[in-house]
């Protein structure tokens, strides 16, 4: 076993959930890799799981209480904060991730998360109403604004004999994600966590180029053609990577939503004027093509209206748009170092999806089901399913479009850290 986070300090909150029993594993496999543990049990945490066990495993004293006059006369919940190189919570419940959020601190886990300018990690455990929850989503979308760093939950049967997304990563997967947070972080140039804590931080310094919205290819002066797309999960991503510290160009296609805050906003009509606007604003560490650009453009526009006089209906032939994303990804100088594609598929999502991965030479490929009932194009909530080049699949479950946009931010993010310099 790899020694990977050897001399790290680990504050592991457990909180109070069932899966709080896969934390004593996590506890366990954290020390393997050679980090030091620190547990915290909720009070709820100690209804499945005791301090004893937590801290026989840990080889460390377990902290369960904020008024614990031993507790605060040897260490104090405010170098408990301190007194460590990352906070993982596994598992996350709802409820600890709503004080979270809201910046609630009546015990002494919250008070730890609270007075904290750590890292955080949290491994969210649920029902998967409870995940799937409004509220738990805007909790989680809060929390991903703030930088915290999230693993799971994954997809598969639960303790109340239900099925979907809510079961606690797995204990190695945890470990892993750990790690990643904290290679990515001190390759950042070892930010300070105030810097690098928000996910404002967590694309400080790099260029994020996004296209979104449809195109409009013109038929004659007044007619054109065009798509449903309303641009707001291409306008999404370029919010979340602006709010990640990123500098943000985005070229948009006519649409009728407002531009997001802190992005250079370029406006295009068709297919030929997005691809200059885009090798224009190259170069990138990352290019999102999110727009759903026309395929084919009439071969001919014309320059007057053409009339309806009563004869022939007029012939629209049609010749083929450049492929802007597999122009740019397909580029072997000034390639951005991540290259993202999407899908938007009606039939076999997932094996179009695969192919389109190869064909455009993407690094990653968001794919989407966009058949008329699913209300994706042009609506405000999508599933999508990630594809990265080597074969990995990721689900998840219905979100927010902004909620996407957080989540893919923070994807890049990681992935960035691992992509090759330019
Ligand atoms: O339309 P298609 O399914 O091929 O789109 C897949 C990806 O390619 C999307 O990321 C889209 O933005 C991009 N694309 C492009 N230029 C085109 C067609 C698609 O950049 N002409």
């Amino acid at each position: 076993m790899s020694q990977s986070l050897s001399g790290r300090r680990v504050l592991l909150i457990i909180g109070g959930g069932i899966a709080a029993y896969k934390a004593l594993d996590l506890i366990r496999r954290l020390r393997e890799r050679g980090a030091a543990v620190r547990p915290i049990l909720t009070k709820a945490a100690q209804e499945f799981v005791t301090p004893l066990a937590a801290a026989a495993l840990a080889g460390q004293r377990a902290h369960t209480d904020l008024f614990d006059r031993a507790d605060e006369a040897e260490i104090g919940h405010i170098r408990l904060a301190r007194d460590a190189d990352a906070v993982v919570v596994a598992p996350a419940t709802a409820d600890l991730m709503a004080r979270m959020a809201g910046g609630h601190a009546p015990d002494l886990a919250s008070t730890v998360l609270l007075a904290t300018t750590l890292p955080i990690l949290i491994a969210p455990a649920m029902n998967v109403r409870m995940w799937q929850h409004p509220a738990t989503q805007r909790n989680l979308a809060t929390l991903t604004g703030d930088g915290v760093s999230v693993v799971g939950p994954n997809d598969g049967a639960m303790a109340e004999a239900e099925h979907g997304p809510g079961r606690m990563a797995e204990p190695g997967e945890i470990a892993d994600a750990l790690e990643t947070m904290l290679t990515a972080r001190s390759e950042r140039g070892g930010l300070g966590f105030l810097a690098g804590r928000a996910v404002k931080g967590s694309l400080a310094g790099k260029t994020v180029l996004v296209t979104s919205g449809p195109t409009h290819e013109p038929i004659d002066p007044v007619r054109y053609l065009a798509n449903r797309s309303s641009g707001r999960q291409g306008h999404a991503i370029a919010a979340a990577a602006a709010a990640a510290g990123a500098r943000v160009t985005l070229v948009s296609g006519p649409v009728s939503i407002p531009d997001p805050a802190g992005v250079a906003v370029i406006r295009v009509e068709t297919a030929r004027e997005m691809l200059a606007a885009v090798e224009a604003a190259l170069p990138a560490d990352i290019a999102v093509f999110a727009a759903a650009v026309g395929d084919w453009r009439p071969a001919e526009a014309r320059g007057g209206k053409i009339k309806k006089d009563g004869s022939a209906v007029p012939p629209l032939t049609l010749v083929e748009n450049p492929d802007i994303l597999a122009t740019i990804a397909g580029r072997t100088e000034g390639r951005p170092p991540l290259v993202v594609g999407f899908a938007a598929e009606t039939d076999d999502v997932l094996d179009n999806a695969r192919k389109k991965l190869a064909k455009k030479r993407c690094d990653l490929l968001v794919a989407n089901d966009v058949s008329h009932e699913g209300g994706v194009m042009g609506g405000v909530e999508n599933t999508v399913h990630l594809l990265g080049r080597d074969g990995a699949l990721d689900t998840w479950p219905r979100l927010g479009k902004d909620e996407v946009g957080k989540r893919l931010v923070a994807r890049f993010a990681e992935l960035l850290s691992k992509a090759p310099p330019a």
